[in-house]
């Protein structure tokens, strides 16, 4: 066992459950990571504390989260924030006068997927599923790895809202990365600024990774069923999912990663109005990556305001369809979209 709690193994499953959760750095060898609620913490001496003095600078339960966070993305330090926009705007603090800020143009709220000097995307934009080349973005490439710091980012950067936390109730954000430097000026930035997550919804996060892998299979499994019998159906112009051989990036999504989301979208022939109504698993909602399946309409629902000129440029139109399918019965949600295809004919 690693002094970190983390059998000497690298599967991802292991680490999600047991990295920085080893029982006994705990007097009590709690197996579940304790919730500390404390802001506060009592010192030997003026100055003299024992890791922790104040809640926005450092908290056991958060410390585990990132901790668990780090090795998860084979990094070092794992710094987490109140939002995944609270990432952002920590991430974005190291830039300085002179930077060059290089941005995709399909961005959630203008800001996610900009990629320069230390900055990674998440290689998946989820209007129309877009992938984009890792490679193309960071100079230093190493082939046959799929995570970001592994093909040369020097920060991964998450909205844990998404699949990490998976169960629709924490929004959080976190950055990793494997340099000392910009760790320290990160962590910095996040006390002096204060975007932090509550201790609360760190445990909740810790518990919700336990599954990760379990509930990525399934949300893998049920939306390539769904795009599969949206390819075949009349009243579907055109699918987008990364897995689909027909997806204008399908090479590059299999080269760049192990795997995929839930995520799907597709234009639809039919009347929009009728095919939402008719759904019945599926709930008209925004986000992504809960257990529960979700379906959005980017055009009427857009993370900011953009003009229907720039929308429309991006292929963002009225029947644009997004799902984020969820892990209930696969047969129930491939059934779902059925019969609302049928309805909206
Ligand atoms: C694709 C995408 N990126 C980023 C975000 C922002 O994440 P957060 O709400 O954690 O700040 C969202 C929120 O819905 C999103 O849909």
């Amino acid at each position: 066992m690693a002094s970190n709690g983390v059998p000497e193994t690298r599967g991802f499953a292991t680490k999600a459950i047991h990295a920085g959760q080893n029982p006994l750095q705990w007097n009590h060898g709690s197996l579940v990571t304790p919730l500390v609620m404390s802001t506060t913490f009592q010192q030997d001496g003026p100055g003299q504390h024992r890791g922790y003095d104040y809640g926005r600078s450092g908290n056991p339960t958060r410390n585990v989260l990132e901790t668990c966070l780090a090795a998860l993305e084979e990094g070092k330090h794992g710094i987490t924030y109140s939002s995944g926009l609270g990432a952002v705007t920590g991430i974005t603090s190291l830039l300085q006068k002179g930077d060059h800020l290089v941005a995709g143009d399909n961005l959630y709220h203008g800001t996610s997927n900009y990629i320069e000097k230390c900055l990674s995307n998440h290689g998946i934009t989820y209007s129309l599923v877009d992938v984009t080349k890792v490679e193309n973005v960071i100079s230093a490439i190493q082939p046959n790895t799929k995570k970001p710091l592994e093909l040369g980012a020097d920060i991964s950067m998450h909205s844990l809202t998404k699949y990490m936390n998976g169960h629709s109730d924490i929004v959080m954000g976190a950055a990793i990365t494997r340099r000392d430097d910009l760790a320290e000026k990160l962590r910095f930035f996040q006390n002096a600024v204060g975007i932090v997550p509550s201790p609360f919804d760190c445990s909740m996060v810790i518990r919700s990774l336990k599954t990760l892998e379990l509930r990525m299979q399934q949300h893998m499994k049920n939306a390539l069923a769904i795009a599969k019998f949206l390819e075949s159906h009349p009243c579907v112009e055109r699918v987008f999912h990364p897995y689909l051989p027909s997806h204008p990036q399908h090479e590059l999504a299999l080269k760049q990663t192990t795997g995929h989301s839930g995520m799907i979208s597709f234009y639809l022939k039919g009347d929009t109005e009728k095919f939402l109504k008719a759904l019945k698993v599926f709930t008209l909602a925004d986000s992504l990556g809960g257990y529960e399946s979700v379906i959005k309409l980017p055009y009427s629902m857009p993370p900011a305001s953009l003009p229907e000129d720039v929308l429309i440029a991006l292929g963002i139109t009225d029947k644009l369809i997004r799902l984020s399918v969820g892990i209930e019965t696969e047969q129930d949600v491939v059934d779902d979209i059925k019969q609302a295809l049928a309805a909206c004919e």
